[in-house]
């Protein structure tokens, strides 16, 4: 797609790969971008510097009624919405003895309102306006956790991986009306996000690969939103990991289990 004289929507905008997609987006000509978050000030200091072309909307993606005031805001505020970025995400770990059933209901009901229903309740929101306009697009931030695995985060996984599988369902169901999907799938990110999760800042497994910066993934996925790719994968280990788990998912299984182990992470207890 196109970015230039567009209008997006960022969630999640006021930190880490949010706001340095914002940031990018305003680069590539945007017309006007809001930067949505559940941190209201940080959504503010971020539209802030961006100028005129950026306004903050303090949002909880996880309350439906809240994103239709989102996009009813922007839609008045700047016009049409383009481009619907969900990136807004939780780290949401299991309980420490790491057993993969640990975290409590709570944790998962957020990480399944944050990861996967949010992503529902934009599509409701902006598909019918894009479907009459015959164009629109949503850049869905999932994870290669989404793909693979997030080890010692069963919550963040399981819903992730659901994150990708409703993108796919929006990529199949609605191209044909002219909208466009785009997973975002990194492995580990420098951002607020890992930096505030003890003995996470190298990102733990996720983080195996290197960590990337906010402003590299962002720059990865405009490259991808303008080459119309469904699947971006800013580190490119990802595509080949992937190619190993669909030749043969036991053995792959086993390699998740060895990487486990070397990670140091302890017999699971509750
Ligand atoms: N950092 C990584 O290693 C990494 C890797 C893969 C995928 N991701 C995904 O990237 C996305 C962005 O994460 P980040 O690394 O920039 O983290 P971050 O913590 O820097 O930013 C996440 C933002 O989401 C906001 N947010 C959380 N819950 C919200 C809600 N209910 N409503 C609105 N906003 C909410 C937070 O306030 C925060 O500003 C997430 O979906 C995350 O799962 C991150």
């Amino acid at each position: 797609m196109e970015l230039s004289g567009k209008i997006a929507v960022v969630t999640g905008g006021g930190s880490g790969i949010g706001a340095a997609l914002a940031k990018r987006l305003i680069a590539e000509g945007a017309k006007g971008v809001v930067v949505a978050d559940l941190n209201g000030e940080n959504a503010e200091a971020v539209a802030k510097n961006l100028g005129d072309k950026a306004l903050a909307v303090p949002c909880d993606v996880s309350d439906e009624q809240q994103i239709i005031s989102l996009v009813e805001r922007t839609e008045s505020h700047f016009g049409p919405i383009d481009l619907f970025c969900s990136n807004a995400g939780v780290l949401t770990l299991d309980d420490p003895g790491w057993s993969a059933a640990s975290a409590p209901n709570e944790r998962w009901q957020l990480a399944w309102d944050v990861h996967v229903m949010a992503h529902v309740y934009a599509a409701r929101a902006c598909l019918p306006g894009m479907i009459e306009r015959g164009s629109g697009s949503f850049l869905n931030t999932v994870s290669a956790a989404g793909l693979l695995n997030q080890i010692g985060g069963a919550p963040y996984s399981t819903t992730k991986h659901a994150a990708l599988g409703f993108a796919d369902s929006l990529a199949i169901t609605h191209h044909d009306q002219g909208i466009r999907v785009s997973a975002l799938c990194p492995q580990g990110v420098q951002t607020p996000m890992v930096e505030s999760a003890a003995g996470m800042d190298d990102g733990g497994p996720a983080g195996m690969d290197g960590m990337l910066t906010a402003d590299q993934v962002a720059e990865s996925a405009i490259k991808g939103l303008i080459a119309g790719q469904f699947l971006i994968l800013p580190h490119v280990e990802v595509a080949d990991y992937i190619k190993h788990k669909a030749a043969n998912y036991d053995r792959w299984l086993g390699g998740m289990r060895k990487l486990r182990r070397g990670y140091n992470f302890p017999e699971p207890t509750f």
